[in-house]
């Protein structure tokens, strides 16, 4: 078979790929980057974002209670290590994005405004334009990386593959817009391609976002952690699969109640914090009522009424887009993936287990969440961990030795890319490793995307790795529920780790002449 021309183009900075909060605050705290993002710079999840950012600012309030509320939620696995690491720099990470010029909320006397989220002991959430807090701290991110010569802007670029070479990851193998299969090559490869939302029949995630960073680092045999961990959020407007406009928890915070269509709150009799229940149980609960041929709505009307506009903007323009006013009619809700807890295993550095290759933000697991994330944890980690990556990169200087080799099936992946089967994919995921999960669905679905049609997808390759670790989990733990073994065994509270077997190599062929970038 004649291979599909491969251009290469050699960088001698590291390659950041993706370009949300882990991406941007890791590229930009390197002096000297490339960005490889699938569509423009700063599209993806954390733009969406609405729930805040938490970091111990106020005066009644220390890093250890944020590591202990981390701890808590976190299913009895969350590593206090870490968690003693990350919110220990969350104040400082807070204070960075302000100055490069992201505008938090603040009282009138210029302090930050503190909110309080489920989970959290203290008021400690910063926000931004009240619920957009993704969307303003995405725009600083990106203003800063614009404004940045040294960082080099690949854009509508995808990540087919990683490189590797004998002294480890050397680059990747991306899909442009056009169709031009091109290999970047460069010192070290950094892994900021956010979650698996794709994956799934409904997420807050754009459909795009299915694990792609994920399914290379597995092809590579890189460990990873905790996979069976996925959160679902309770409270997504029905009316868009991807993404599913998020409800944010900040409402049932502020008094919003659950109802189904009889207008009765069935979250009451389910469980003492009724509404404010874990966001897994929440979940659970909603999922449940609709399996049951209920309707399930988020009435704001008592609790915020006709301040929805000013105090939540980014609920009340996606309810108004949908057709619904929230300031007079309850809005229809259901679950949708939110966040995958597992990634590629990480130390607190951000390595891998593989040479050259580091993960930060939501596709590594650092061991922050556990078994389930406390809200408003996730973009501060990721920047945490950019910053953390950053510096670790300083010290990494390769030899680099030996023929480029990347997966044997990676240019026939590549060049059938839009012919996989994604939509049948998610309906498995969706069915079978989704909210609430049993031996015989599990099984199921395993047997079910071995038979998907057409050329493997990176959200096959997920939706397997979810699967089977599920499998493998015979307990109830934070946000992974088995029907089967309802209750968490204390023989099982431990983190997951497994090692894919790498695929088969194949020599890079390098069929065009390099290029400079
Ligand atoms: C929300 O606002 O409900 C989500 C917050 C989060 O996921 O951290």
């Amino acid at each position: 078979m004649n291979s599909p021309p491969v251009e290469v183009v050699r960088h001698d900075q590291p390659l950041v790929v993706g370009s949300g909060i882990a991406g941007l605050a890791t590229a930009l705290s390197l002096s000297g980057s490339v960005i490889v993002t699938a569509a423009a710079v700063g599209d993806g999840s954390s733009i969406l974002a609405q729930g805040g950012m938490a970091a111990a600012i106020g005066k009644d309030d220390t890093p250890s209670a944020h590591v202990a509320d981390t701890v808590a939620v976190g299913g009895g696995i969350a590593d206090p290590d870490v968690a003693r690491a990350i919110t220990a720099a969350a104040p400082d990470l807070i204070k960075w994005l302000a100055d490069i010029g992201a505008a938090f909320d603040r009282t009138p006397g210029g302090d930050l405004s503190l909110g309080r989220e489920a989970g959290h002991t203290a008021r400690r959430i910063v926000h931004a334009g009240g619920d957009a807090t993704g969307a303003e701290v995405m725009r600083a991110l990106r203003a800063a990386t614009l404004r940045r010569t040294d960082i080099l802007l690949v854009t509508r670029t995808r990540l087919i593959d990683l490189i590797r070479d004998d002294a480890g990851i050397s680059g990747v193998l991306t899909l442009s817009h056009d169709g031009r299969l091109v290999a970047h090559l460069a010192p070290a490869v950094v892994l900021a391609t956010g979650g698996i939302g794709g994956v799934y029949d409904r997420s807050t995630n754009p459909r795009d976002i299915q694990g792609a960073g994920l399914a290379a680092a597995a092809r590579q045999g890189a460990e990873l952690a905790d996979i069976e961990f996925v959160q679902f959020h309770p409270t997504a407007l029905t009316v868009l699969d991807h993404p599913a406009p998020l409800v944010t928890e900040a409402l049932r915070g502020e008094g919003a109640t659950l109802i189904d269509e009889t207008g009765a709150r069935f979250m009451v009799d389910l469980h003492p914090d009724a509404e404010l229940a874990p966001r897994d149980v929440v979940a659970r609960a909603v999922w449940a009522h609709r399996q049951a041929g209920h309707r399930t709505f988020l009435n704001t009307l008592d609790a915020i009424g006709p301040a929805m506009p000013q105090r939540f903007p980014t609920v009340y323009a996606a309810a108004r887009e949908a057709g619904i006013d929230p300031c007079t009619d309850p809005i229809e809700i259901a679950p949708a993936e939110h966040y995958h807890m597992g990634g590629i295993a990480t130390d607190l550095k951000g390595r891998s287990t593989i040479p050259g290759l580091w993960a930060c933000g939501e596709v590594a697991s650092t061991g922050l969440h556990g078994a389930n994330r406390l809200a408003s944890n996730s973009l501060i980690e990721a920047a945490v961990m950019g910053h953390r990556v950053a510096a670790s990169l300083v010290s990494y200087d390769p030899t680099r030795s030996g023929t480029l080799v990347i997966p044997s099936d990676a240019l026939d992946r590549a060049e059938r890319y839009f012919e996989a089967d994604t939509r049948k994919v998610r309906q498995i995921a969706w069915e079978h490793i989704g909210i609430v999960r049993d031996e015989a669905g599990l099984t199921t679905a395993l047997e079910l995307l071995d038979d998907v049609a057409g050329p493997p997808s990176d959200s096959s390759t997920v939706a397997k790795l979810i699967a089977a670790a599920a499998l493998e989990r015979t307990e109830s733990r934070g946000a992974h529920y088995r029907v089967d073994y309802p209750q968490s065994n204390p023989g099982l509270q431990a983190r997951s780790h497994t090692i894919p077997a790498p695929h088969e190599t194949a020599r890079l062929p390098l069929t065009t002449a390099s290029v400079a970038p």
